[in-house]
């Protein structure tokens, strides 16, 4: 019988939800899963105060999470695969996930194992996968698969719909807006990836190192988010350290410079993030075919095609 490790962190629950979807063809194909919900000490609130929510930022750009409380799983427990479900938070893994990946117990449970990611974030998830893919690498395990899961509402309506939802626990339809999150299609969906790792599992696909989850849509990246993303990654990086000079994270005094990193926030996706849209639509002739390149790296290894998709309807 093959046994599978779940990694995850989920606070409204969107994602321990496409994980259970996920891994109900593992267990129904007889493969044992021990699902690991990781648990900060102390736990992070949801819905989220205001200052709480902004006083995460600088902490989860630096890599320097509240660490968790130790695992479940059984000393001595063996593993045939990894999958760490995970969210992005202001642009990187979220703190208990990243807090995981920097653990000696989360590095001995990856050492030398093949990992499955699987991410479900408002839509900017690329940078925060290069984390993921560095420390997953650092900790000894193999990335062998990459799924992404994301809004895929208006971007512009998802900077309404994400914080209403982060601050009132609310992701309904409201003021003609889609609701929050990733559709409740996708999420259902996710069973087909569930499905293809069974199969892969019966046979040992896990030990080649060749991806499992291939033709199944496991991906598909927005190339003109690449520009965007990287340019936040910048910001925050700077904004993330000058924070820091202020207070620990939790500290009051730095509660004048989060509200500045706000209002830059705001000031960037009321102008610069349309400025910049429209601007690479002009600029789209010269930037598409390398953004495309890039695009499709980024979609590795799982991919973006669909050739086994009807096997899977
Ligand atoms: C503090 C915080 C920051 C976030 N930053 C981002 C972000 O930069 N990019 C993004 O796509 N989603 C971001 N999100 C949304 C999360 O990735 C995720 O979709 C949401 O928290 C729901 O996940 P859950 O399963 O934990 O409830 C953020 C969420 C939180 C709480």
């Amino acid at each position: 019988m093959k046994n599978v490790l779940v990694v995850s962190y989920s606070q409204s629950g969107q994602l321990a939800g496409i994980v259970d979807v996920m891994t109900q063809p593992l267990r129904e194909a007889g493969v044992s899963v021990h699902h690991e919900m990781l648990r900060p000490e102390p736990e992070f609130p949801f819905p989220w105060p205001f200052l709480g929510f902004l006083d995460a930022f600088p902490e989860s750009v630096r890599l320097d999470p509240r660490p968790n409380r130790p695992l479940s799983v059984p000393s001595g427990a063996e593993f045939d695969l990894v999958i760490l479900a995970w969210t992005v938070w202001y642009l990187s893994p979220s703190q208990p996930v990243t807090a995981f990946l920097l653990s000696e117990e989360g590095k001995r449970l990856l050492a030398g194992k093949p990992v499955v990611s699987v991410v479900a974030c408002r839509n900017m998830w690329l940078g925060a996968f290069d984390t993921v893919k560095t420390l997953v690498t650092q900790g000894g395990g193999r990335l062998v698969d990459h799924v992404a899961l994301i809004d895929d509402g208006p971007a512009l309506a998802t900077f309404i719909t994400t914080p209403r939802w982060m601050f009132t626990g609310r992701r309904d339809a409201f003021l003609g807006l889609p609701p929050a999150g990733v559709n409740a299609r996708h999420r259902a969906d996710a069973a087909r990836f569930g499905v293809a790792l069974a199969e892969a599992l019966a046979r040992d696909g896990e030990k080649t190192g060749v991806p499992m989850l291939t033709g199944l849509r496991a991906v598909k990246v927005t190339p003109h988010l690449l520009l965007s993303e990287r340019a936040g990654r910048r910001a925050f990086r700077v904004w993330s350290g000058f924070v820091r000079l202020f207070g620990r994270a939790g500290q009051w005094r730095r509660a004048p410079v989060l509200l500045l990193f706000l209002l830059y926030l705001v000031v960037m996706i009321l102008t610069v993030v349309p400025l910049n849209l429209a601007l690479q639509r002009l600029a789209a002739p010269l930037l598409a075919r390398r953004l495309a390149a890039r695009a499709r790296q980024y979609e590795l290894p799982s991919g973006a095609d669909g050739a086994r998709m009807a096997a899977h309807e």
